[in-house]
């Protein structure tokens, strides 16, 4: 069954495991092969690059073939109850592997072990290790203790852990995007959502750390960098002078952080929020693209889009997850706005600045909708004209509020025919967003080839509308284009650069 449509990666929980490819490094474990799929959202894979990092350290290798791998890593998502099936059949799998090779450590990391802790080693056999994603540190020590005989959990949630001091070993890369993680955990308790329970308490991560993160990647060739957090909106950074970081290699960094007197003893206080941030980004580079999600509508703030007006390299696109279009089901929702809320917040986007691209999340079908209300849904994204969305039918998570309070009430029938309605509706206006891009030449990055063809570069605009074009010779990946957008098929742009 179809529960979401999606052009991007970002938010594209559906997505299979990818396996990442270490570099061998000397150590304990020195020739032993590791192998890792993820599942989720992108803060799980751009998790499973820190899980790279720390193995790699212990000597790993990975290996793309399962089969042969003496550990299995799979990184797991909770969001819908069908993210968890696909999960429990990828271990139907990988215990056909194990049992030609019972030494092979099988390990379940992420959301779903934090969820289901040990009774994860009850319900599937097969699992020796349950680790939760505060606790990848400790990784090693897991192993070693699987290494002599015993099962081994630890889901022990922070409320510290930033992983900000381990470089994330880049894998599965074009070299040209990265995700960089921002800010970890959710503290907002959004009914129907299981985050608050599988990842713990907001926290946010130096903003030293971040910029000189990002400088990185910008010296090594990267040219887009997209800031991650469950709510990018709420991030929030303060250390005492004393404490200062020396400064970073960014100019303006001094400059753009908001300084103020702390109101405890006058000692001079650094706070920077996500507006500041994102300018100490935009700063490294003209050349550095950035992107950031999610944002949440009850926190997005004029000064962010302001900022974001402010700097031609922070990319005019946003994801705004409405959810629902109707009031009294957001307050069922707990999501603390309301429809009048949400759109001043379009206006807003609309007024600083025009042709930003908009992007949502939908839920049809939660406890109690009624028609009327699902109708206000759809009017809601008449009114914004969304570039795309990621629609998905109501799944009751165990243990959240929803679950508590409200009964799963709309028949799976009526949350399907509703989710259908809204997708071709989608589908029409991302169609229509496109045709609106014809005539115009926008600036593309190019990422590499097309999936198609050799012949043809691919890129995505400012708007994140992924644009194909003939290759130029004199253009190579990782360099922008001004390209003039021809045609359109329903989710692509087609065109040609214009010297
Ligand atoms: N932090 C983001 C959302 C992260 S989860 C935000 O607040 O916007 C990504 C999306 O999954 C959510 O926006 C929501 O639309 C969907 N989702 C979360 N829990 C769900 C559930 N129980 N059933 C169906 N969809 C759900
Ligand atoms: Fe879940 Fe709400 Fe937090 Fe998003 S903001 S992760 S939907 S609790
Ligand atoms: Fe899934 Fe956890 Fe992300 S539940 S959507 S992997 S935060």
């Amino acid at each position: 069954m179809m529960d979401l449509i999606s052009q991007d990666k970002t938010h594209d929980e559906s997505r299979q495991g990818e396996a990442l490819i270490l570099e061998p490094v000397e150590g304990k474990n020195s020739g032993r092969k590791l192998y890792i799929e993820s599942y989720g959202c992108a803060m799980n894979f751009s998790d499973s690059e820190i899980v790279a990092s720390i193995l790699s350290e212990q000597g790993f290798e990975t290996t793309g073939d399962y089969t042969n791998a003496d550990v299995i890593f799979i990184n797991t998502c909770s969001i819908r109850e069908n993210a968890e099936t696909r999960v429990r059949n990828r271990l139907k799998e990988f215990k056909v592997a194990k049992g030609k090779n019972p030494g092979m450590v099988v390990g379940v990391l992420g959301c779903m072990a934090e969820r289901l802790k040990s009774k994860f080693l009850e319900e599937e056999k097969l699992v020796d290790v349950v680790v939760g994603p505060d606790a990848y540190r400790d990784l090693p020590n897991l192993i070693d203790q699987v290494d002599s005989g015993q099962k081994a959990v630890n889901v022990l949630l922070s409320r510290e852990e930033t992983y900000a001091d381990i470089s994330p070993v880049r894998l599965n890369t074009n070299g040209i995007n990265a995700f960089v993680s921002i800010m970890r955990g959710c503290d907002n308790m959004c009914s129907f959502c299981v985050v608050p329970f599988t990842r713990g308490r907001e926290r946010s991560r130096d903003p030293y750390s971040i910029v000189q993160e990002c400088q990185d990647l910008f010296d090594r060739g990267y040219r887009e960098v997209t800031l991650l957090g469950q709510n990018v909106d709420s991030y929030k950074w303060t250390q005492s002078a004393s404490q200062r970081h020396p400064t970073p290699g960014t100019e303006g960094f001094e400059n753009e952080a908001d300084k103020k007197v702390s109101p405890a003893g006058g000692d001079l206080e650094e706070a920077v929020n996500f507006a500041s941030l994102l300018e100490m980004v935009a700063l490294i580079h003209p050349d550095l693209r950035v992107r950031f999600s999610t944002s949440h509508p009850k926190d997005i703030t004029d000064d962010v889009l302001y900022t974001m007006a402010k700097y031609e390299n922070i990319c005019k696109y946003i994801h705004l997850p409405v959810q629902s279009g109707n009031s009294r089901i957001l307050e069922l929702m707990n999501r603390t706005y309301d429809r009048e809320w949400y759109i001043n917040r379009i206006d807003a986007i609309r007024r600083i600045l025009p042709g930003c691209a908009i992007s949502t999340d939908v839920i049809t079908g939660f406890c109690t909708e009624t028609e009327e209300e699902h109708k206000e849904t759809v009017s809601m994204m008449e009114y914004v004209q969304y570039d795309f969305a990621y629609m998905f039918m109501y799944s009751e998570r165990p243990g959240t509020l929803a679950a508590k309070r409200y009964e799963d009430d709309i028949p799976e029938e009526v949350k399907a025919a509703r989710l259908k309605e809204i997708v071709a509706l989608q589908q029409k206006m991302s169609h229509g967003r496109l045709l609106q891009q014809l005539g115009k030449v926008q600036k593309v990055l190019i990422e590499g080839f097309s999936k198609k063809s050799k012949d043809d570069y691919c890129g995505r605009t400012d708007q994140n509308a992924m644009m194909v074009f003939p290759v130029n010779e004199k253009y190579k990946p990782g360099q922008y284009a001004y390209v003039m957008a021809e045609s359109c098929t329903t989710a692509t742009l087609i065109g040609s650069i214009v010297d």
